[in-house]
Parts: structure tokens; sequence; C-alpha cells
């Protein structure tokens, strides 16, 4: 048996942001022996950044600089959960640019550490609803407009975004599964993963149905179902969820979409770390818990991509830890994988909302 094979390969990347992108596609064996299906995770974890926004993050900042927006010493501004400022803080350092990055408070400690160590400054805000002037967009916007020499990147407006995964993410799943994906899953943030890769993916396989999962306390899956934004129930994930539509999720072309409650991708986190050594983020177990529920629905056979979105290491102060998890009332021994794929399949049909198309 080999055990370790050395890389063959000799290339120097010559810039970090020569390293985002080109991840690994990895067999999340535990749920495809479970369930008949393929159940694919790509891992975007090793991004340089450590997440999927380092994607968005480059080709914001690439075509700013190529449509005459963003100029050498500039200051790039931005909104952020987290994870696409610490993947613009990684761009601006490495192409020579300043970054401030506004992010609402009580996002995990783990996130503002990481910005800090790339010498981005951050500007913490309090958390409010998106009407008041002093959410992290608007906060973020109103600097970009007040500095001459700012650059506002704006990742939820900005198509660059979604575009970074039309042109990258969805060529590489679909090279790396030869072709073979019956089903892409994912949480939304902004939208542009699920966008730009259901967009890509569809062209080439117009049979290829798109599955948004979305965590209790956003409105998305409402929004889908009924026209209108409104939330039940809460989460403590991080980045994803939203309460308006966006131009980035715009683009995407959704097939069916799904609600699921935390104690969901709690499960998921453990039974993963336990069974394959695969450790997941918060919003990343929503995805692999959407992809069981894409498997109990459509039955043995098909091929399921979802996406491992951060590294789990920024999940610590939350999903990884007891105390939290108990102030929350979640287990971490609720069910085991197996009942959880029967409670899936047994749910009634009327819990998946067939999309038709995102205004
Ligand atoms: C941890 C995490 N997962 C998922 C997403 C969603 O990605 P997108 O903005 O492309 O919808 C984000 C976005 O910031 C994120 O931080």
């Amino acid at each position: 048996m080999t055990i370790f094979s050395p890389s063959t390969s000799h290339k120097v990347a010559n810039n970090i942001t020569d390293l985002i992108g080109n991840t690994d596609l990895l067999r999340i064996n535990s749920l495809s022996n479970l369930t008949g299906c393929e159940i694919l995770l790509k891992c975007e974890q090793q991004n340089p950044g450590g997440s999927i926004k380092d994607r968005a993050a480059l080709q914001l900042v690439k075509d700013a600089i190529e449509n005459g927006h963003l100029k050498s010493g500039m200051t790039i501004v931005e909104g952020t959960a987290g994870n696409t400022g610490i993947g613009l803080a990684l761009v601006a350092k490495a192409l020579g640019f300043n970054m401030l990055a506004v992010m609402p408070k009580g996002q995990a400690i783990e996130k503002e550490q990481m910005i800090a160590l790339y010498n981005a400054q951050l500007l913490l805000v309090d958390a409010c609803p998106f009407a008041d002037p002093k959410h992290f967009y608007h906060t973020a916007k109103q600097l970009g407009e007040q500095h001459a020499d700012y650059w506002w990147a704006d990742q939820f407006e900005n198509t660059s975004n979604c575009k970074a995964h039309y042109l990258n993410t969805g060529p590489e799943i679909w090279q790396q599964t030869q072709g073979k994906i019956d089903v892409l899953v994912s949480v939304v943030g902004t939208g542009g993963t699920i966008a730009g890769n259901s967009r890509y993916l569809s062209e080439q396989n117009p049979q290829l149905q798109t599955w948004l999962v979305d965590p209790y306390g956003s409105g998305i899956y409402h929004y889908l179902k009924t026209g209108q934004y409104q939330a039940s129930g809460s989460s403590f994930t991080e980045g994803i969820g939203i309460m308006r539509c966006v131009e980035n999720f715009r683009q995407a072309k959704i097939d069916k979409a799904i609600s699921l409650p935390d104690q969901d991708l709690v499960t998921i986190s453990r039974e993963l770390s336990q069974r394959d050594g695969i450790l997941l983020g918060s919003s990343s177990a929503l995805n692999v818990a959407g992809a069981l529920y894409a498997a109990a629905k459509m039955g043995p056979g098909k091929t399921i991509v979802t996406f491992c979105c951060d590294l789990a290491e920024r999940s610590y102060s939350k999903l990884y830890n007891a105390a939290f998890l108990k102030e929350k009332q979640l287990r971490t021994d609720h069910e085991t994988l197996a009942s959880m794929f029967e409670r899936y399949q047994a749910e009634p049909d009327n819990a998946v909302i067939t999309v038709r198309e995102v205004k």
C-alpha cells in the first residue's frame, strides 16, 4: 500500500493568490455508503484564507483593477461576516492594497483574529437589522463613498462574486466528476456560490438539480415559498442566511429548497468527525445535512456535490463549544446518521419547495 506519494509537480506559485481555487473533491464515505448515492464534498477550506470566499475576493479585486476602480495604494472596504474579510485581507496584502473590514459584533472571535493577523483594519459595529443605517453593509458602503481612496467591494450586489464560481468552481466540479453530477446542494450567504455553480453546471447538464439549504432564522426558504422574506426560528450559523434579495442570488438557478434546524448540523458535524475524520464548520455541516436530505428524497444512484465552505476551526467557539451548545439546548448525541436519514425519507414532500424562478 502506498502511504505517502510525494507530489511530482515542481510548479512554484509566485503569489499566494495563485493558490486560490483548484480544490479537491472528496467522497464522504459514511453518507455515500448509507444512502447509495455518491455524496461528494468540494474542499473549499483548502483555499489559502481557509474559505470559499477567497475565490469571490480574488475575482472582485481582479475585476476592479481591470475596470480601473481599484488602483495601487487604495483601501478595499467591505462589510462581512468574516470569511470575505479574511479573503479580501489576504488578496489585498498580496496585491498591494490596504483592507478595512466592517464586521457585526458577535461573529466567531476566530474570524476577527484572522483579519487582524493579515494586518487589515477591523471595524466592529453593533449587529442590527438591515433597515438600520448602522448595519455593517451600509457602514461599509458609506465609508466607500466618503473616501476617494477607498473602494467598496460590495460582495452582495457585485456579480464578480458569482463570476468567480461560474469561471472556476463550476468547471472544476464538472471536470472532477467527469460530468457525472445530478445534484448540487448549497447554503446561501450572498448567493455567489449557488449562482455561479448552478448556472455553469446546469448549462453543461440541463437535468442537474440545484438544492438550496437554508438555516432556520433565514428568510430565503420562506421567500421562495411565498414571495416574502420571513424567518422561522433562529440559527447560530454564520455567513449564511439572508432577509433580502441581492443581485448575486438573483443569478441562481434553483430547483428545490429546504430549511433545516441547527440540531441537524450539530448531529452531522459529530457523525462526520467520528466516522470519516472530516471536520466541518457550521455552514458546511448544514450543506452536508442538505446533501443527505437530497439523497433521502431522490433515492440511490445519484451523484450529489456540496461544499465544505471554511475551516472547522472557525466554528470552534460555537459549534464545537459544549457550553455554547448547552445554552442553545443542542445535543451532540441527538440521533444517529441512520435515523436522521430515515427521518428525512419520511418528511412530507411539501417540506421541499419546488422553485421556478428567483426574482
Ligand atoms: C462560512 C460560510 N459559508 C457559506 C457562505 C456562503 O457563500 P455565498 O456568499 O457564496 O453564498 C459564506 C459567505 O460568507 C460563509 O462565510
